[in-house]
Order: C-alpha cells, then sequence, then structure tokens
C-alpha cells in the first residue's frame, strides 16, 4: 500500500508520509527552465511528455511520498471549452461563459480535450521512480470552479460581488461543474491516480448558502469518489468551521489552511489531517522552520497525519529551506 494510503486507510500514526503543495513549481529551477521555453500554461499542461517531466521533478530532488500530476484545476473550463490563459503576472483570465455550449458538451468531447492529462497520470505512476508513491489527481471544488468561470480572473485581483445575486444561474452552473468534475475525477482514476484531492481555494469567500453551493456540491464529489474505491482530501481554504465540513463532508481525509490552529483542531477531528504550515516560514530562516516543522509534528504525533503546507508553496522559496523542512519531517522521531 502506498504510503499515503496507509495513513488513511490503516490509520498510521507512525509514518509522517510528505508532500507540498504546488511541489512541480516556479520554486524550482528546473521548472523554470522548461517554462522559459513554454509560454503557452495550458499547452505545457497538455504536453504529455513535459507535463510527466514536471510532476517527477520534485520527487527527484526532494523524494516526496507523492507525486502530483502537473496540471491545473483550470483545465476543467478549458475542457468545457471556455477559453483560459495565464499571463505573466496576472493570474488566469478566462473568456466568455455561454451556458448553452458548456451544456452541450459530451462526455467523449471533454475527455478527449484532457487526454494528455489522463496519459500523463498513467506516465507517472508507471515510472519506476514513483514506485511505493501515490499518485495524487485532483480537481477544483464546483464552488471555486465557478468562481472563476463567472469571475474570469483570480477573486484575489478583483471579485465584483454581483456574481452572487442569481441564485438559480449558480445553481445550474454548479450542477453543470459536478457533472464533468465526475468525469474529470474517474478519468484520473483510470489512468492511475490513487488519491484524489479537492481544492475549494474559494471555500472562504461565501458566507450565505454554505450548505447549498459548497457542503452539497462537495459531498456529492466526496461519495462520487468513495465508489470508485480510492481515498479523497478535501482543502476547503479559509473555511470557518472545519470540524462542521468534516462531519457533514466526510472526507477521508482534510488538508487545514494556515489560519487553522492545530492545537485546537487535533481535539476536534478524528479523521487523518494533511498539511498546515505557512509557506511564508520557509521564507524564514532555518531555525525558526525546524521549530514550526516540529511544532506540526508534535502536535500530531498520535494521530494520523500527512506532512504538507497550508497553501501552495511560494514561488520565491529558497530550495536550501525545502531540503531543510525535508530533513527535519524525515528525522522526527
Ligand atoms: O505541483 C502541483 O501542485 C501540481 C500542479 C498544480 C498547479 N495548480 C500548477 C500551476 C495544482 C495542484 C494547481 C491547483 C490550483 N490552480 C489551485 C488550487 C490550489 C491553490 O493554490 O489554491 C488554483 C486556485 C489554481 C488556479 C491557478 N493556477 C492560479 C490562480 C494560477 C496563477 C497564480 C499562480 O500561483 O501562479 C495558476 C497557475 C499555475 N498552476 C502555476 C502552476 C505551476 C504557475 C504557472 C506559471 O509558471 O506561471
Amino acid at each position: 500500500m502506498t504510503p499515503i494510503q496507509d495513513c488513511i486507510i490503516n490509520k498510521n500514526t507512525k509514518s509522517k508520509p510528505l508532500w507540498i503543495m504546488r511541489q512541480a513549481g516556479r520554486y524550482l529551477p528546473e521548472f523554470r527552465e522548461i517554462r522559459a521555453k513554454n509560454s503557452d500554461f495550458i499547452k505545457l499542461c497538455l504536453n504529455e511528455s513535459l507535463s510527466s517531466e514536471i510532476t517527477i521533478q520534485p520527487i527527484k530532488r526532494f523524494n516526496f511520498d507523492a507525486a502530483i500530476i502537473f496540471s491545473d484545476i483550470l483545465m476543467l473550463p478549458y475542457g468545457l471549452g471556455q477559453e483560459v490563459k495565464f499571463e505573466k503576472g496576472l493570474g488566469p483570465k478566462l473568456g466568455k461563459l455561454d451556458l448553452d455550449l458548456i451544456e452541450n458538451v459530451s462526455k467523449d468531447e471533454f475527455s478527449k480535450k484532457l487526454n494528455s492529462v489522463y496519459k500523463s497520470i498513467s506516465n507517472v505512476s508507471s515510472n519506476p521512480i514513483c514506485k511505493n508513491k501515490d499518485i495524487i489527481g485532483f480537481v477544483g471544488a464546483p464552488w471555486t470552479i465557478l468562481i472563476y468561470m463567472i469571475n474570469k480572473m483570480s477573486p484575489k485581483k478583483n471579485l465584483s460581488k454581483e456574481i452572487f445575486n442569481d441564485k438559480i444561474f449558480i445553481r445550474k452552473l454548479l450542477s453543470i461543474i459536478e457533472k464533468f468534475l465526475k468525469i474529470h475525477i474517474e478519468n484520473q482514476i483510470k489512468a492511475g491516480a490513487s488519491i484524489i484531492q479537492i481544492f475549494d481555494s474559494w471555500a472562504g469567500l461565501l458566507e450565505d448558502n454554505i450548505s447549498e453551493f459548497i457542503y452539497e456540491p462537495t459531498l456529492n464529489l466526496v461519495q462520487h469518489v468513495k465508489k470508485l474505491d480510492v481515498p479523497v482530501t478535501c482543502f476547503p481554504r479559509g473555511i470557518k468551521d472545519y470540524k462542521n465540513f468534516c462531519e457533514v463532508v466526510k472526507p477521508d481525509m482534510v488538508n487545514i489552511d494556515y489560519n487553522v490552529d492545530p492545537n485546537k483542531i487535533i481535539n476536534e477531528i478524528k479523521i487523518p489531517v494533511q498539511g498546515g504550515l505557512d509557506p511564508k516560514i520557509l521564507l524564514t530562516d532555518k531555525e525558526n522552520l525546524r521549530i514550526e516543522v516540529i511544532k506540526y509534528l508534535q502536535i500530531f504525533k498520535d494521530h494520523p497525519y500527512v506532512f504538507n503546507l497550508g497553501h501552495g508553496i511560494l514561488p520565491e522559496t529558497k530550495i536550501d529551506m525545502v531540503e531543510e523542512l525535508v530533513k527535519t519531517v524525515r528525522d522526527f522521531k
């Protein structure tokens, strides 16, 4: 059994598997080298040979316990025919959203458009370097995907509040997104994903209708993954009540964000926990990093725990700080 599956299924508390959100990315010089020659991010995600290579870059360097496939949550709107571009410094930019058009996309058409993502998963899972490692497939949660599809850019840059007004439109779009996320999940598992992670990066944006727009659609996805016999991790970043989220949505594991107090959550949550460390700690010094890493390892000593961050690693992170993090986790007894 792979390390994270062992943690989740056997509730193993002895080994603390380790991987890092956004581990295949811009803090790695070998990634930047490939990226410099490939200006179209979506095309790069769809290049199965390069995306497999990028996926295993952090495994080669740090021997992490899991490979997360180099792709993006916004491959979903792309697969539905909405234009998705990444502009330097601006982040994602999406094109016009046409509900009639995306409603009529067929399952085959969608799967064909994303076929190279699935091929990349199967390449990575059959690569000897990934023997006994988890292969993490992922999707964005319906709510987070909806935010990007309607807002057409990161809500960090600008968010028009009118988005929340048309509940009928939201319900319709959420149900289309959910349908295709299920297909995307199924295809990733068929290709060899041993775990699915659901990223709800903008769960914290919603104050009302949390039950209808976050809990229910995410619960539907969680149940879908469980039926396919693969463990599922949820990352409802910024949600106020992780305990309630876990009780309702029932993921197999929950990834906490860096604003969650680990001392509090350990008493509230019975399921395996992943993550928590603030990625900004990696921008400080080694001594401080060791103290913070050990804090999480101590708190979760007798709990099934996967070491990870509380959000993606920052592009300006130095390699030797990641090395120090890996060493601290591996040496902890
Ligand atoms: O290593 C990995 O984690 C695997 C690949 C991965 C990427 N994006 C590659 C990527 C994963 C799991 C994601 C998830 C993702 N993408 C999320 C959820 C997690 C989170 O960070 O909250 C979200 C919201 C996105 C959407 C997205 N993609 C944004 C907002 C941006 C621009 C901002 C940024 O961080 O650059 C991206 C681009 C992106 N996705 C990059 C990478 C490596 C950077 C691309 C570049 O080189 O310019």
